[in-house]
């Protein structure tokens, strides 16, 4: 039957209502509370409606705008040209779909093949850079699409974008890309915040948000954005014709981009769009989809633009990694820090080709404000390759008899009082020298692949140890006999001698992964390498100060000030230097650390690193004998390829140089 004219105008309103306040969250408060999943799903619904019923369309229904109102705290810039939207395709069916209206709007035959150039979709956030005479003038965000924010200063601090472009450019050029947030960096960031008690944010484009739209520009400085660019405001008057033309003349100016792929007809993108989904972790940047664009201009222009995306260009998404699934119960972990963490343990279900078992609930606040309880149904999120998280209950199918969760009073390892520090949102057990669970935990980050790099002592041989409490520290480890671990439960005489020599091995790990795995707060893996540049000796370590930490790169006051609390509190330094006592003797750095691949040969680098600048890669070429050139030739030994990179790459293939990766470089520049 049939749906009444008033029933069918209520839904519409409340479509729109809904939508209006879940923009405000995601584009104005940066906190969303449902998935782009869901909200798309409740855009297409009201389109879907609005399209039967177009006498209903309003000037102000969310379809008719691209975004949400600029916040006050910026000044506002009005893009010459309004930054659009893209249309969304869900799976093949609906790609194929506006394949077939691409050509009837074209008025090719069916039959006909199209050429589209495919590129990624950026979970970032969109960005206009303006150059005036090929120096950038103006940064802006996208804002409502017609008015934006000025963010000209923190656009400035992105290494990434070039501050002048690298061949003349008379007049102004408009580029249009996604800033974003390394992947590699943002579980390292949200590793950091835990730690520090802050609020991790939910994923990385949020991440990128908070970064980009600070208002002092040396806070943006400080986070490890990056961006690419794959438009221009009007790319009908460009001399390029086709969009992989553009593209490839983006990366001759200087501008990172991500690189297009050109297919000929629906079965090429088709193919490209099952290898992302299998590929999507690879990527450096979260991926929410690919955006297949029409490669001709001049078809680009004969196609134009319905009210808010052109007809040209269109966004594949990739399948949603959420799934809904129970809660079975909750538990509370504690941190090689103390630190308090409930994590909800599910009905394992599969979330983007993973099984998900357990999802963190982050802190007490977040337990409580999500109102998460053992029974509940619950939307289950996977953002890269950080931990699943618990996006929001779905109160409709909550149990009867489900009670919030209580959070515990004290550490659920050793029963005592736990704490917390005025301002933090963490509760920490404070039992630090003999909470069986810290202990476990400090064992664990020593042993790690990223620290001390122990084969073999897994979690349930390191849980065995602390329990026969044959090991209360870290440096007990280098005490173990035999004979102990062979009265370990299935622990044979072989399996033993291998952990012991893996053990004795790690006493000449060098010293920034000793440093890493001593577990200060807020030392992770990079500042724990440039400390071990700096020190060099366990000696000159523990004699830091915050004035001598003062000026080294990369250190600023709050770090230093980490460092020096850390080893100004006695049990810390005793068990560095129990540690020594028991032939634990870090390596130090050495200057310069010749390697085999690398002595004597010319290496370029080019496109986007994820985890260093291209400054540091060359500072790692030298320092390991080889030598930096700007240009690919045929006396070119390799090419570092980095992500969107260009024509040194097609160069590099075309003289038959070695294409290696960043990955490469770094296996080859190993220290230790
Ligand atoms: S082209 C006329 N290409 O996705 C519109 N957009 O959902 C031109 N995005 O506003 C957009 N990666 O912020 C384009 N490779 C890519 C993209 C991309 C991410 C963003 C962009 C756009 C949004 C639409």
């Amino acid at each position: 039957m049939a749906k009444s004219k008033a029933n069918v105008e209520a839904q519409v309103q409340t479509l729109r209502r809904d939508l209006e306040e879940h923009s405000y969250r995601y584009h104005v408060l940066d906190q969303p509370i449902i998935s782009d999943a869901q909200y798309d799903k409740l855009m297409r619904e009201l389109e879907a409606i609005e399209a039967v019923h177009p006498e209903l369309v309003r000037p102000d229904s969310p379809t008719q705008r691209v975004g949400a109102a600029p916040s006050a705290s910026f000044a506002q810039v009005r893009h010459r040209v309004p930054m659009l939207s893209l249309g969304n395709v869900f799976d093949e069916a609906g790609f194929t779909d506006f394949d077939a209206k691409v050509k009837r709007h074209l008025g090719m035959p069916a039959e006909a093949i199209v050429t589209y150039a495919v590129e990624p979709k950026i979970d970032g956030l969109s960005i206009e850079l303006v150059y005036h005479d090929g120096q950038l003038v103006q940064a802006s965000t996208r804002g409502d699409g017609t008015t934006g924010e000025d963010v000209t200063l923190n656009a400035r601090t992105i290494k990434a974008i070039p501050l002048r472009l690298r061949e003349a450019y008379a007049g102004e050029l408009e580029v249009r890309g996604e800033v974003y947030y390394p992947k590699a960096r943002f579980a390292e960031l949200n590793r950091e915040r835990e730690e520090a008690g802050e609020p991790t944010f939910a994923n990385p484009r949020n991440a990128a948000a908070g970064a980009l739209r600070q208002i002092d520009a040396n806070v943006t400085a400080k986070r490890p954005l990056s961006a690419l660019f794959y438009a221009v405001a009007e790319p009908s008057r460009m001399k390029p014709k086709t969009h992989v033309e553009l593209t490839a003349w983006l990366a001759g100016l200087g501008l990172p981009i991500p690189k297009p792929t050109l297919c000929e007809g629906t079965e090429a993108v088709l193919a490209v769009y099952r290898d992302t989904i299998v590929k999507r972790e690879g990527f450096p940047y979260e991926i929410d989809g690919l955006v297949v664009k029409v490669n001709d201009h001049g078809l680009q222009t004969d196609l134009g633009f319905v009210s808010r995306a052109p007809r040209w260009a269109i966004a594949f998404k990739l399948p949603a990694r959420e799934e809904v699934t129970t809660v079975e119960s909750i538990r509370v972990q504690v941190g090689r820090t103390g630190a308090l963490t409930p994590v909800a343990n599910l009905a394992p279900v599969q979330v983007g080709g993973v099984t998900v078992t357990s999802a963190t609930l982050h802190n007490a606040e977040e337990i409580a404000r999500k109102d998460v309880r053992a029974g509940d149904s619950v939307l289950v999120r996977r953002a890269g390759d950080v931990i699943p998280e618990v996006v929001q209950v779905i109160l409709e199918k909550r149990p009867s008899h489900a009670v919030a969760f209580d959070f515990p009073t004290s550490c659920p390892s050793c029963g005592t009082t736990v704490v917390r520090d005025e301002g933090e949102v963490v509760w920490r057990c404070p039992n630090v020298v003999s909470c069986p669970a810290q202990v476990r935990e400090r064992i664990r980050h020593w042993a790690g692949r990223r620290a001390m790099d122990i084969e073999g002592l897994g979690d349930k041989i390191v849980n065995a140890l602390v329990d026969k409490k044959l090991v209360l520290d870290v440096a007990d480890l280098y005490r173990l006999t035999l004979e102990q671990l062979t009265t370990l439960e299935r622990f044979g005489d072989k399996s033993a001698s291998n952990l012991l020599s893996a053990i004795a091995a790690s006493r000449e790990q060098p010293l920034a992964r000793f440093i890493f795995a001593l577990g200060v707060r807020h030392i992770g893996e990079t500042v724990a390498t440039r400390l071990a540049e700096h020190f060099r000796s366990v000696d000159a370590m523990l004699a830091a100060t915050e004035e001598s930490l003062d000026g080294v790169h990369g250190i600023g006051p709050e770090l230093a000030s980490a460092w020096v609390g850390h080893f100004a509190m006695t049990e810390n330094r005793a068990l560095v230097e129990k540690l020594r006592s028991v032939g634990v003797n870090p390596k130090p750095p050495v200057s310069t650390v010749v390697s085999a691949q690398l002595a004597g040969k010319a290496i370029v680098v080019t496109g986007t690193l994820s985890t260093m600048s291209r400054d540091e890669a060359h500072a790692r070429i030298v320092a390991h004998g080889g030598r930096v050139a700007s240009s690919v030739s045929k006396k070119t030994d390799y090419l570092v390829a980095g992500e969107a990179a260009g024509s040194k790459l097609a160069k590099a293939q075309e003289l038959g140089v070695k294409v290696i990766t960043e990955d490469d470089l770094l296996a080859m520049t190993r220290e230790g």
